[in-house]
């Protein structure tokens, strides 16, 4: 057994069986033709900044190194580049601006690969994945082939796509398109970053880079550094209630904020609720409540995953106790 504590941003002691590094797509092929997905427990990992392990892993971890960058399309509004799913998100984006293209901005600073920002389709400061994507490519682990999947394919929603659901544990991702601007607009809907524009002074139009300098800013004032402090960002999704119950909630919790949706839904944010039933902050022993984002869970440094599922439950108890809203996790629980 190995230790895989650096592998994942939760940094808690785990160990693995096995730890395969995968630099290119025809490794994935040799391993098919050894039986190895159909004989073994593998999981795929790329920084491993959006999963928990419960315990030690009775399998292989399979680490997604997969590089490279090509332009495959160039208009005169926009461009196609294919990226290597193993390249850093962030990297991407520094890249994206660096060479004049944007649309991803606002993604600053998400850790991770590329190659799973599409498994739930990253989002943040108003804009997702969805937004800049054009397609993929996966290995097929049953069939040892390579599919090509466009966006409708990918059924991508908040937080989710179809590799969440019947394609889970199936498809690795070997790549990702996607289709960047060239026309330096940039969305600043957020209000935190019209407020930061403002900081700076600067004024309409923004530029791209501005825009991701201020999302970073924005991310380190309220999310903590997983270098630092072991977590995987927001640890539950925000729930989505009807209008309806979100109405008799405004009753009881007048300031209560909501986000309606164009289904008639609202989505509520769950740190909201999460540091009203007074868990933000709070230290379990090991593990606690961030105490600047109540929607994040952290690890002091010994914590274990059975520690901070453990709490998960009590939060996820209370907040259906006090506001009878059910919220799931957004990190994949492993094991
Ligand atoms: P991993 O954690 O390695 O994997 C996540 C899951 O995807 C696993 O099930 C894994 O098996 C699967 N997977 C990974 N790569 C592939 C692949 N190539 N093919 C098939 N399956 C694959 N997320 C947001 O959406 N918005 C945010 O603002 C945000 N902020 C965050 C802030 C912090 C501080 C942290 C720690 C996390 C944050 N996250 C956020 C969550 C996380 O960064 C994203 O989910 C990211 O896409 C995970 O990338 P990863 O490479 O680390 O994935
Ligand atoms: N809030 C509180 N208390 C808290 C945290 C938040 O009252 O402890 C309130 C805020 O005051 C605000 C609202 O909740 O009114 C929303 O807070 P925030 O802007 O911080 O966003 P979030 O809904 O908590 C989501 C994403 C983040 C993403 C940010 C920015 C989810 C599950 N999380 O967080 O994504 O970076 O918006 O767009 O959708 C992640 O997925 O890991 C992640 C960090």
């Amino acid at each position: 057994m190995i230790s895989i504590k650096g592998l994942h941003t939760f940094g808690c002691e785990v160990q693995a069986e096995g730890l395969i590094e995968i630099n290119t797509p025809e490794d994935l092929f040799t391993l098919y033709q050894k039986g190895f997905f159909s004989e073994n427990k593998w999981l795929l990992l790329g920084g491993g900044s959006n999963v928990l392990f419960k315990n030690d892993f009775n399998g292989s971890i399979l680490l997604n190194c997969i590089k490279g960058k090509e332009i495959r399309e160039s208009g005169q509004d926009s461009v196609v580049v294919r990226f290597g799913s193993g390249e850093v998100w962030h990297e991407v984006v520094r890249w994206s601006l660096n060479n004049g293209f944007n649309g991803i901005e606002n993604l600053s600073l998400i850790p991770g690969t590329i190659g799973a920002a599409p498994i739930q389709n990253i989002g943040a400061y108003g804009v997702e994945l969805k937004d800049v994507f054009r397609s993929l490519q996966a290995f097929d682990t049953i069939t040892g082939e390579v599919v090509s999947m466009q966006k409708e394919e990918c059924r991508f929603g908040y937080r989710d796509s179809v590799f969440k659901h019947e394609l889970k544990g199936r498809m690795i991702i070997i790549s990702v398109s996607l289709e960047l601007r060239k026309d330096g607009l940039t969305s600043v809907g957020y209000g935190d970053i019209l407020k930061t524009m403002e900081r700076y002074g600067l004024r309409p139009p923004y530029k791209p880079a501005d825009v991701s300098k201020a999302v970073i800013e924005i991310r380190q004032s309220k999310l903590p550094d997983p270098a630092i402090l072991g977590n995987a960002g927001s640890f539950f999704k925000n729930p989505v209630i009807s209008s309806a119950h979100f109405e008799k909630l405004k009753v009881d919790f007048p300031d209560l904020p909501g986000y309606p949706d164009n289904r008639g839904e609202v989505k509520v944010p769950a740190g909201w609720l999460i540091e009203r039933c007074g868990f933000k902050g709070k230290r379990y022993g090991s593990v606690g409540c961030h105490e600047k984002q109540a929607l994040v869970l952290v690890n002091y440094g010994n914590g274990t995953g059975e520690e901070i599922i453990q709490l998960s439950r009590e939060i996820q108890e209370a907040v259906r106790l006090k506001y009878k809203v059910d919220i799931y996790p957004e990190v994949n629980i492993i094991g």
